[in-house]
């Protein structure tokens, strides 16, 4: 089994995303014993933001940009990685009521008709199979259904979206929420996502 790791914090070592992607992680390990684990770290090593540039050599335009087609092999080594994935663990903070633009720049690359979900009668196709996806959530204010800024939560509506797009519909939410509402909230909340990891099932 292959389980692919993903983080998009820019907070390096105080990052809640990147600690509870890596205890999400742990505990996968624990329950699969054997378990590959690939790992990206997104925010360290991001792909370009989407271009025509980019788009044209995908479509099999000639470039003879060093830089275009680096992020090219960048993508194509996403999509080997993602349909190679038994398990997906996303750490994804919200910032700025979405997720990072590295994440966004790993989704332009995915996100591919024709590969990974198709155009049908009825709709859009995933074509992904089989797969389970964690994401690790972290964001500093509250958000969650019922709250007054629930209408603002386009973080993990727009990751379960486009996971969903792309067939994977297994996707647990491990959420640490209200980081910005002073110390002790932000122990609390980081708690009870460290006590919802160690209680996934296998
Ligand atoms: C650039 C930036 C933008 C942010 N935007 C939001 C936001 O729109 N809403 C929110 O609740 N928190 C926001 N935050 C707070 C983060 O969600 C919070 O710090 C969280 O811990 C980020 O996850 P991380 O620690 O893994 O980076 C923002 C933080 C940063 C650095």
């Amino acid at each position: 089994m292959q389980l692919l790791h993903l983080d998009s914090s820019v907070l390096g070592a105080a990052s809640v995303s990147r600690q509870l992607s890596a205890g999400i992680v742990a505990r996968q390990q624990a329950l699969h014993p054997g378990l590959r684990v690939v790992v990206r770290d997104l925010a360290a090593d991001p792909a370009l933001h989407l271009s025509g540039a980019h788009v044209a050599a995908f479509q099999g335009v000639p470039s003879d940009d060093a830089t275009i087609t680096a992020d090219l092999l960048k993508g194509n080594a996403y999509m080997d990685e993602l349909f190679a994935a038994d398990i997906l663990v996303i750490g994804a903070p919200m910032y700025n009521l979405t997720v990072p633009t590295p994440l966004k720049a790993w989704i332009d690359r995915v996100a591919v008709a024709g590969k990974t979900f198709r155009y049908t009668a009825s709709g859009p196709e995933g074509l992904l199979q089989g797969k389970k996806a964690f994401i690790a959530s972290a964001r500093g204010g509250v958000y969650s259904a019922g709250s007054p800024a629930a209408a603002l939560e386009h973080q993990e509506n727009y990751l379960t979206g486009v996971l969903a797009l792309l067939g994977v519909a297994d996707v647990t939410v491990i959420r640490a929420e209200g980081l910005a509402l002073g110390a002790q909230a932000k122990d609390a909340a980081v708690s009870q996502a460290l006590a919802d990891i160690a209680a996934l099932p296998a």
